[in-house]
């Protein structure tokens, strides 16, 4: 079957180590199906897995790509929950893992999961909308109404309004009720995440009008220190991704002093993932998506995150 793979890791020019062409169908254990894959989404993490960023080089070649939507070999229509783990919230599991990091990923024709990862996709969805969800979208929801403890109402920063995960967020908080706030280098981006619902905007770094109840943070270095700044005394910061570096100066003082919070989240549960289908059926919000490619050519797909020229998700498509 055709595939995209991993085949060797170069952390300054991740694309070298992109490979695609023929891959062996995938093997099927105990207790897992086959998904015909009908669309499949890139992520940031797929950038870092061609880094070498939470995956071993004996483990290679791997078939990349956490999320897709798809046939079950019923002829159900799904979406793939990407967590593998077991327990009441599978995220939790030391163990867990997603797709393509101990197995095969989802940019293939066809991808093993195992059956309880199937979630229905609903007709109100397109392949290509649902694509977007298992990772991305989901972290979102999870980091926003689970993890932020805000009520509606509330005024929520996203820092680097551009990447899958921001503008997921800044969709998410505007049906939820917050104000929304966003941050992002491009002026471009800027007056795009505007008409996606933010109610205002600012340059990153830029000082606020005021302080916000809590701040979602997925670009790490570059704008830890803005977020620790923006927050209101005993405010919270949401952080799930560090694009641009994990350690920034950690200003222990106004952490301190201003009783801050600093919650970590990953991805989300299949009930969650369950509960962000029903939200965008009841809302009508439908993920942004900023390109869709044929599978065969996902090399520009990579190349335009690699440079950070993307607004919203990239969605690769496979033949129905
Ligand atoms: N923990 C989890 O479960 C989980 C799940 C999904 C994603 N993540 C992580 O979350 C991060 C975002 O993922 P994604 O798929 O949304 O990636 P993406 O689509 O590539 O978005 C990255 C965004 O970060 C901003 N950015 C990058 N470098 C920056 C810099 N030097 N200064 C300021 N802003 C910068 C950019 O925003 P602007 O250009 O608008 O400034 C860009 O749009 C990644 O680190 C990913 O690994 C984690």
């Amino acid at each position: 079957m055709f595939a995209v793979t991993a085949t060797r890791f170069d952390p300054d020019n991740p694309l070298t180590g992109l490979t695609l062409g023929d891959r062996p169908e995938p093997g099927v254990p105990d207790g897992w199906t086959t998904v015909t894959v009908r669309a499949a989404s890139l992520n940031h993490h797929d950038l870092f897995t061609l880094k070498g960023v939470g995956i071993r080089a004996e483990q290679l070649p791997m078939v990349l790509g956490t999320d897709a939507a798809g046939i079950d070999e019923d002829g159900n229509e799904v979406v793939v929950h990407s967590v593998i783990g077991t327990g009441a919230d599978e995220t939790l599991d030391p163990k867990r893992s997603l797709l393509s990091e101990r197995h095969d990923g989802t940019f293939a024709e066809r991808v093993a999961v195992p059956r309880r990862n199937l979630v229905p996709k609903p007709a109100c969805l397109g392949f290509e909308e649902a694509a977007c969800l298992p990772t991305a979208w989901l972290t979102a929801y999870r980091m926003l109404f689970d993890k932020a403890g805000l009520e509606p109402g509330s005024t929520v920063l996203v820092q680097g309004a551009g990447g899958g995960v921001a503008t997921a967020l800044i969709m998410l908080a505007r049906a939820g009720g917050y104000r929304v706030w966003a941050t992002s280098r491009s002026e471009d981006k800027r007056a795009r995440a505007l008409e996606l619902g933010a109610d205002q905007v600012f340059e990153s770094g830029a000082r606020l009008p005021e302080r916000v109840d809590a701040v979602m943070e997925t670009v790490g270095q570059a704008t830890w220190a803005h977020s620790l700044k923006a927050l209101r005394p005993g405010g919270r910061i949401v952080v799930s991704g560090a694009t641009s570096g994990a350690v920034p100066p950690a200003d222990l003082n106004r952490v301190f002093f201003l009783q801050l919070s600093v919650v970590g989240s990953t991805m989300g549960t299949r009930e969650q993932l369950g509960r962000l289908v029903r939200f965008l059926e009841q809302t009508g919000t439908r993920p942004l998506i900023d390109r869709t490619l044929p599978l065969a050519e996902a090399r520009e797909g990579f190349a335009a995150m690699h440079e950070g020229a993307l607004f919203g998700k990239v969605v690769f498509t496979l033949p129905g």
